[in-house]
């Protein structure tokens, strides 16, 4: 039997100093059958290679999207990623199938605290409201999207707290996880 593998999109624009992302990512990234891909990394003049993503996305079983939760959105290098590579005849239209059945995971920090991504907080909105057309962008690709995990107050997260929350973080991406669901 094939291994459940995953790909990890790591989109943030600056990871040299990066607290929460940079984290979140060394602790998941000797996780077994987990690709990690650092798209600043990759491409730090934006220009993608969406035929080496598409043959990436290919060869994933879930997708998890990593980023820093920017103007209510995901980071510029995320949104560029997704304009090049999801395209019309891979992830959606005629014979667009490529992603169909696999799996969504998004991983957000934020620096608004929970109670702020509320109708009465001064965000007003919540996360699930403001994930609204990434959910519609997972189903129009046909992706099953799992609940998102997110960590909010990132500037002011204490050290135990950030620990724990990566260790969560690779309790689900851990074989045994993916493959269970
Ligand atoms: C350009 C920019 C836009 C941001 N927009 C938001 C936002 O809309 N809502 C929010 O809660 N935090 C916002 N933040 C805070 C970041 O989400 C937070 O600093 C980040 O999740 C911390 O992760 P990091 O240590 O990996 O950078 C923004 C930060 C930057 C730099």
């Amino acid at each position: 039997m094939t291994p459940h593998r995953t790909l990890v999109v790591v989109a943030h624009p600056d990871l040299e100093n990066s607290r929460i992302t940079a984290q979140l990512t060394a602790a998941i990234k000797d996780v077994e059958h987990v690709t990690v891909h650092n798209l600043a990394a990759a491409y730090p003049d934006r220009r993608v290679d969406a035929a080496r993503e598409q043959e990436l996305l290919r060869g994933h079983d879930t997708i998890v999207l990593q980023f820093p939760w920017h103007w209510y959105s995901v980071p510029g290098v995320l949104k560029e990623w997704m304009d090049q590579v999801l395209t019309y005849g891979f992830a959606y239209g005629s014979g667009g199938d490529a992603l169909h059945g696999k799996r969504l995971q998004l991983v957000i920090s934020t620096g608004g605290p929970e109670s702020s991504y509320t109708p009465a907080g001064h965000n007003r909105f919540t996360m699930a409201e403001l994930l609204r057309p990434l959910e519609a962008t997972a189903h129009l690709c046909g992706l099953d999207m799992a609940q998102p995990l997110v960590l909010h107050s990132a500037p002011r997260v204490a050290a135990d707290e950030l620990d724990r929350h990566a260790a969560r973080y690779r309790e689900l991406l851990a074989p045994a996880a993916v493959a269970g669901r």
